[in-house]
This record gives C-alpha cells, sequence and structure tokens, in this order.
C-alpha cells in the first residue's frame, strides 16, 4: 500500500473515532476522548516509523556510496517509499557501472594518473603510478616521505617536492608537458616523464585537490637519442673518412659534400649542393654513360640491391681529369618516396699510376733475369775465346793471313762482350765500381768528348749547381749513360737544336721516393739531359727502356742504349724519369744516391805494362773451360797456380795445409758457398790473405747488390790478359798503386 493510502486510512479512522466520540459524548465523553487519543497516537507513530524508517536507510545508503562502498537499498514494499527505492537502487546500479568503468580505466592506463585532494594527499594513484612512484592513496605527496630517491628536473639536478607538477596544481597552476626523470632507489634505472597536471575544483570554483599525469618517454627518449648518436657517427665517419662524401637525391641532385669532396674537386659545399653530380664531376663524353648507369642502378636498387662500386674519370673544378672509385649505396627515402644516393669517391690516380709503375718493375724484372742468365753464360764463353785468341794470334804471328783470323776473332768476340755488358746492365747484374765522385766535372769531361760527334748544329749547355753534392756511383758507366742519353737526343734533332745538362741536390722523401722509384729516402743528386727534339708520344715513351726497343731503321740502333742507363741507375739505387712530349723534346732527369762522406777516393785507372810474379795462387772457378783458362793465363804470367773447382775443394786444400799467397776466386759460384763467403772464411784464419773475386755478374753475392765499393778489388769478365796482371799486381805490391793511391787491401 502506498504512503498516501496509509495515510487515508488512518484520517478516516480518525474521523470515525472522533465521530464515534461525539455520539458517546453524552455517556462516556471522557473515556471515549482518552481512547480515541491513544489510537490516533499509535497509529501516527506506526505511520512515523513506517516513512522514517526507509529513508533512514536510504540515507546510510548513499553515505556508504559516497564512500565508495557497494551498499543494498532498502525496500519495505510501502508503495511510494518502494518506488522511491528502486529509483534509487536503479540511480546507485548506473552510478556503480560508470564509477567502475572510470575506475578501470584509470587504472589500466599505462601513463600514471595520480589524484590527491586538496591537503595534497593521495586519494587516486593507478598501477602505473604506484609502479613509477611508489605512492598509493593516503601517502600525502606534500609532506609525506617518498619511496623513490628524487624528481630530477634537468636530469641531473633534485627537484624540490614544491616544485613538482601535483604540488605545483595544487597551488591552482597548469602543468603541460613538462620534462623531468624520476629516479627511483637503486638499482632500478632511471626513467624520463613527461608530466601534465590540473588543479580540481568544485562547482563554485573552489580548489578542492589535483591530478597529474606522467607519462613515461624512457623508450623513445632511448630511441631518439640512438638516432640523434647514430647520426653523429655517420656525420663523424664521413668527416674522418679519407674518401670524398657526396649524397644526391635519386635524380643526382647534390644533397651533401664533405670537405674532403671539396679538396677533391675544387667545388665548395656551397656551389655544389643542389647542382646536378653529373654536370659537376663527369667528364662530357662519358655523361650520357653515367645517367645509363645511375639509371640502371636505381633499377636495381627498387628490386634490394643496396651497393655498387666503380672506377671512372672525375672531372675538377680547373677541368683536369682524374681517375677515381666510387663506392655507391642506396637508400630508401624515409617517407617512402624516391631514393637517396650516397657515394663514397677516391681519388685513385696514385693508386693507378704505382700499379703500373708495379707492372713496369714487374716486367723489367723478369726481363732482367732472362736477359742476365743469358748474358752470364755467354760472358764465361768469351773469357775463354778473347783471352785464348791472344795466344793464337802469338802463335801466328809469322802467318799474315791466319794473324787476320785471329783478329777478326778477337774483334768479334770484343763485340760480343760488349753486348753481354749491355744486357748486365740493364739486368742491374753488372759489376759495378762506385765511387765517390764529382758528377758536375764528370760532366763536364762528357760534354768534352761530345761535342764532336754531336756536330754543330746542336748546341750543348749546361746548368751545373755549384753546391751539387759527390754522388756514389760507377763513373765509367755514368759517362756511358750520359753519352747514351746525348745520342738519344741528337738522333732525336735532325735539324739540330740545344742540349742541355743540369745538375741539382733533391731530398726525397718518402712519399717522392716512392713515386720517383728510388731505393729509399735520402738524397740524391739529379741530373738532368734535356733536349729540344722530336719528343715521343705515351705508346713509345712506355716502351723505351726495354731492351731491344728501337724506333730506328736496322742497324742504326741496337734498342739496349737506354736500356743500360736504367738498369744502371737502378741498379746504383738510384732511378731514371722521363718527361716528353711530341714535338716539344724530351727530359730523362736521373737520380744518383749522395755520397756518404767516408767513401774512397777511386784510384786512378792505370795502364802499365804487363807485369807477372812468382807467387802462388789460389784460383778458385767453377767452369772448367775459364779454370783452364786462368790456368794457363796465370802460368804464363809466371805464378804458380792451385786450381779448385768450388769453395769446398778449396777449403779442403788450405787445410791440407797448401801455401798461397793470394786467393783468386769466382764471386757466383754453386755449392755450399760462393766466393765472398769463402774468402770471408779463409780470412777468419788469415786476415792479412790478399784476395781478388772475379765475376761475369753478380747476383747480390756481393754487397750493395753488385755494387764492388770500399776497397774489394774485383776484375770483371771478360777480362784480358793484362787486366788480369794488373789486378794481380795491385793485390800482391804494397799498397800503393803506381799512381800512388793507396790500393784498397781486402
Ligand atoms: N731524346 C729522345 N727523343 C726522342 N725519342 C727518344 C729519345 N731517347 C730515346 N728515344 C726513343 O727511345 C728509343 C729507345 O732508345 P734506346 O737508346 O734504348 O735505343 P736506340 O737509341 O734506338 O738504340 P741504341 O741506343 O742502341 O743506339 C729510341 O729508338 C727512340 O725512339
Ligand atoms: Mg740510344
Amino acid at each position: 500500500m502506498t504512503l498516501w493510502g496509509r495515510l487515508a486510512i488512518a484520517m478516516v479512522l480518525l474521523v470515525v473515532a472522533t465521530a464515534c466520540a461525539l455520539s458517546l459524548f453524552a455517556h462516556y465523553y471522557l473515556a471515549g476522548v482518552a481512547i480515541a487519543a491513544v489510537l490516533a497516537l499509535v497509529l501516527a507513530a506506526g505511520i512515523a516509523r513506517s516513512l522514517s524508517r526507509p529513508l533512514t536507510q536510504m540515507t546510510r545508503a548513499v553515505e556508504g556510496l559516497s564512500r565508495g562502498e557497494t551498499v543494498a537499498i532498502p525496500s519495505d514494499g510501502c508503495g511510494e517509499i518502494d518506488g522511491l527505492a528502486a529509483a534509487f537502487a536503479e540511480l546507485t546500479t548506473q552510478f556503480g557501472t560508470k564509477r567502475d568503468l572510470l575506475e578501470k580505466t584509470v587504472e589500466s592506463n599505462r601513463d600514471s594518473v595520480v589524484v590527491a585532494d586538496e591537503n595534497g594527499v593521495i586519494v587516486v594513484a593507478n598501477a602505473a603510478a604506484r609502479r613509477l612512484l611508489g605512492v598509493a592513496p593516503g601517502f600525502n605527496s606534500l609532506t609525506g616521505t617518498r619511496t623513490f630517491a628524487c624528481f630530477l628536473a634537468d636530469d641531473v639536478t633534485p627537484m624540490p617536492i614544491p616544485d613538482s607538477p601535483l604540488a605545483r596544481a595544487l597551488r591552482g597552476e597548469n602543468v603541460d608537458d613538462f620534462e623531468l626523470a624520476v629516479q627511483p632507489e637503486a638499482p632500478a634505472a632511471r626513467a624520463h616523464v613527461v608530466a601534465n597536471a590540473r588543479p580540481l575544483r568544485d562547482e563554485r570554483g573552489k580548489l578542492r585537490g589535483a591530478v597529474t599525469i606522467l607519462r613515461d618517454v624512457t623508450g623513445q627518449r632511448r630511441a631518439h637519442q640512438a638516432l640523434v648518436d647514430s647520426e653523429k657517427m655517420a656525420q663523424a665517419i664521413i668527416k674522418s673518412s679519407l674518401d670524398a662524401f657526396v649524397q644526391t637525391d635519386e635524380d643526382g641532385v647534390i644533397m651533401d659534400w664533405s670537405p674532403q669532396a671539396e679538396a677533391l674537386t675544387g667545388w665548395t659545399r656551397e656551389e655544389a649542393l643542389g647542382v646536378k653530380a653529373v654536370e659537376l664531376l663527369v667528364p662530357e663524353p662519358d655523361r650520357a654513360a653515367h645517367r645509363q648507369r645511375s639509371a640502371l642502378f636505381l633499377q636495381e636498387a627498387a628490386g634490394g640491391a643496396t651497393g655498387m662500386r666503380y672506377e671512372t674519370r672525375a672531372l675538377h673544378r680547373d677541368r683536369h681529369e682524374f681517375m677515381v672509385e666510387v663506392s655507391l649505396t642506396v637508400l630508401r627515402r624515409g617517407d617512402g618516396y624516391g631514393y637517396i644516393v650516397n657515394a663514397f669517391v677516391r681519388d685513385i690516380t696514385q693508386r693507378r699510376a704505382a700499379e703500373e709503375q708495379l707492372i713496369q718493375a714487374q716486367k723489367m724484372e723478369s726481363l732482367g733475369q732472362l736477359t742476365g742468365g743469358i748474358a752470364h753464360d755467354f760472358n764465361n764463353m768469351l773469357t775463354v775465346i778473347t783471352g785464348t785468341v791472344e795466344i793464337l794470334a802469338d802463335g801466328v804471328r809469322d802467318v799474315p793471313h791466319l794473324a787476320k783470323v785471329t783478329q777478326l776473332i778477337s774483334e768479334a768476340a770484343d763485340r760480343g762482350a760488349q753486348l753481354t755488358s749491355s744486357l748486365l746492365a740493364f739486368a742491374r747484374k753488372q759489376p759495378l765500381q762506385p765511387a765517390e765522385i764529382d758528377v758536375n766535372e764528370l760532366i763536364r769531361e762528357a760534354v768534352r768528348l761530345l761535342s764532336p760527334p754531336l756536330g754543330r748544329q746542336i748546341e750543348i749547355e749546361t746548368a751545373l749547381s755549384g753546391e751539387v753534392w759527390p754522388a756514389f756511383v760507377d763513373s765509367s758507366q755514368l759517362t756511358s749513360a750520359l753519352v747514351n742519353l746525348a745520342i738519344n737526343a741528337r738522333d732525336a734533332m735532325p735539324l739540330g737544336g740545344r742540349l742541355t745538362f743540369a745538375t741539382s741536390n733533391v731530398t726525397l722523401g718518402v712519399p717522392e721516393a716512392v713515386a720517383s722509384g728510388v731505393e729509399r729516402a735520402g738524397d740524391y743528386v739529379a741530373i738532368e739531359v734535356s733536349d729540344t727534339g722530336t719528343g715521343m708520344p705515351p705508346r713509345i715513351l712506355d716502351r723505351i727502356f726495354d731492351p731491344f726497343f728501337s724506333t730506328k731503321e736496322v742497324g742504326q740502333g741496337t734498342g739496349l742504349g737506354l736500356s743500360m742507363v736504367f738498369g744502371f741507375v737502378k741498379q746504383s739505387g738510384g732511378s731514371v724519369e722521363v718527361r716528353s712530349a711530341e714535338g716539344r723534346g724530351t727530359t730523362f732527369r736521373i737520380y744518383l744516391p749522395k755520397a756518404d762522406a767516408s767513401v774512397l777516393q777511386p784510384s786512378a785507372q792505370d795502364d802499365p805494362p804487363v807485369q807477372g810474379g812468382h807467387e802462388t795462387i789460389l784460383c778458385v772457378e767453377d767452369d772448367r773451360k775459364v779454370r783452364d783458362y786462368v790456368t794457363i793465363q796465370l802460368g804464363s804470367l809466371g805464378y804458380q797456380v792451385i786450381a779448385a773447382a768450388n769453395a769446398d775443394e778449396a777449403i779442403a786444400i788450405i787445410n791440407d795445409g797448401a801455401a798461397f799467397d793470394l786467393l783468386f776466386t769466382d764471386v757466383v759460384m754453386p755449392g755450399s758457398m760462393n766466393g765472398r763467403q769463402l774468402a770471408e772464411t779463409v780470412m777468419a784464419g788469415r786476415p792479412s790473405l790478399r784476395v781478388l773475386f772475379t765475376s761475369g755478374y753478380t747476383d747480390g753475392a756481393l754487397p750493395l747488390q753488385g755494387r764492388v765499393g770500399h776497397g774489394i778489388p774485383l776484375l770483371t769478365k771478360p777480362y784480358r790478359r793484362a787486366e788480369l796482371a794488373r789486378m794481380l799486381r795491385r793485390c800482391l805490391d804494397p799498397a800503393v798503386d803506381p799512381a800512388g793511391d793507396p790500393i784498397p787491401l781486402p
């Protein structure tokens, strides 16, 4: 029954009771009034009770609800109250559902959400906030002791609590995108967060609390930092790279240009940016091919290929061309549209030159080995021929036609000897006798020698440096090298011209030494021989040092002149360079090592009459024919001879106690020791022993690659009887030669 129904019944009962009371008034007036009043009171109390109980229960429920408790809405079946309770229960359910949703939303948020009341006491802290900050509802954010170490304002400085975003919002401030770090207790890692905070006000605008939301951006920060680092690293690589770096878009328009690119090409960064690389760097004739190659490369890049390497010609700002190696990589642009092409460009001009130099050197080396080997055997044969033909000539002196024949043999053998000596010179195996020489003096002498054969049409000039250092070189070989160059110059100036000899001092550092091909970095004497002749095109220039290469008519040139010059200079530790252009003359530049001060002056060449002796000579020679010939020659000069075929045999003879005055040994010998080692071994027991070496060529057995310096006497094959006799006396006689110069003892 509804509340109004109940009230109506109570009123009716009151009226009925009043009517009854009035009718009985007469009899029971007082008693009736009393009963009616009691009834009315009981009824009113009952009604009041039934009205207030559900209301009280509802009030409690609302209070419970405001505390966040789940409450049951009472119902006593009474109409209006029941309806009110039902409507209220419905409202409560809806409110609870929304609150649940809100709570779950906040709780599950990945950002930390913290709500505090106006006193700073936390009323909401979701899971993320509890994890990050270690705070829970009930914690006073303004006064409580934190479980995390601190907020860091600039990643370093601890932040005072009043500066924290929540505290600022509690003072009524809006905080937007404020970056700070949270340093939890060790060992947890520092977190970087972005904070937003707002004050919370009621409908009257009174501050009731504040909310702060912290977004953890540690991951993004790390990723961003990694990106910054990698960009920095890429820039550092580009900066420190030896190669030039050029970046273009897919149309070849330059987007980046490193300082090395500026140095390599002559174009500054400002000039290069925005220009098409092909127009700046590629010589006109190569542009079409370059464009084709780029298009192909981009096509392949679309298919997944990422890199390419090639060598090409490049153009400098000053229009000179040079060789480069290009290494390309392609990247798809970040926005997905088009490509970026990164190129590292390396100047390989020097590498190419070095490769060509190496190939040339290897070619010369193998040619040298071949010619050297042949010349060595020839020399031994010629030694026998030139030696024995003299004996023959003595025997047939009275038979003119036979004497003529022996002379022909002798001349042919001489020419053969000349040829082998040229070949050995080229093969860098001719025995050299270097000494400290004054190149200016030698050139003056050579000019005197050359003037008549060069003729009047050729004017000889000298530009000799007064300060030039002495060179350490074989003077007779240097003279013949200069003569060779002069004759070539003459042939290149059929209508006359000017031949210039110049000298200077040069100090070569390692790169220059490598570039010019000398043995080592250091001081050199440079001799330049220039002519104003025809010059040479590159195809000839490439081959002029090859043995037997000649452009002269058959019979006019052997093609060995420059080969000898080349071999001799290289063997001397120097090098030879040539510059020439067709119609513009030629310049040969020879580098000779500077003599060190301790080198002995050479002894003057003398030509005394043949003089024999009576001493005993231990002759060691592996070639039987040569050994027999030498034995005969030594015998004819009056010497006693003990012959040995190799070092071991010689040592055995010595150990047997044979007495001898001089060891005459070939340098290059098969077996356990060469001539030099044999001499060293024997001299270890007999330091004063005289030694004379002989050799047709050297294979490095003598010090300094065949340069016999510092007083090792050497008789070069083939030799004549008179030379043998003279050298023996120089070794055996007291230590002054007929010219008065000291004779070096071994
Ligand atoms: N000064 C020069 N000017 C122009 N061409 C030269 C000059 N010197 C050398 N040549 C060229 O180099 C070639 C080789 O020279 P090289 O001296 O080795 O041999 P050759 O002169 O031909 O013969 P040979 O020296 O035996 O008489 C010459 O044939 C010539 O073509
Ligand atoms: Mg020549």
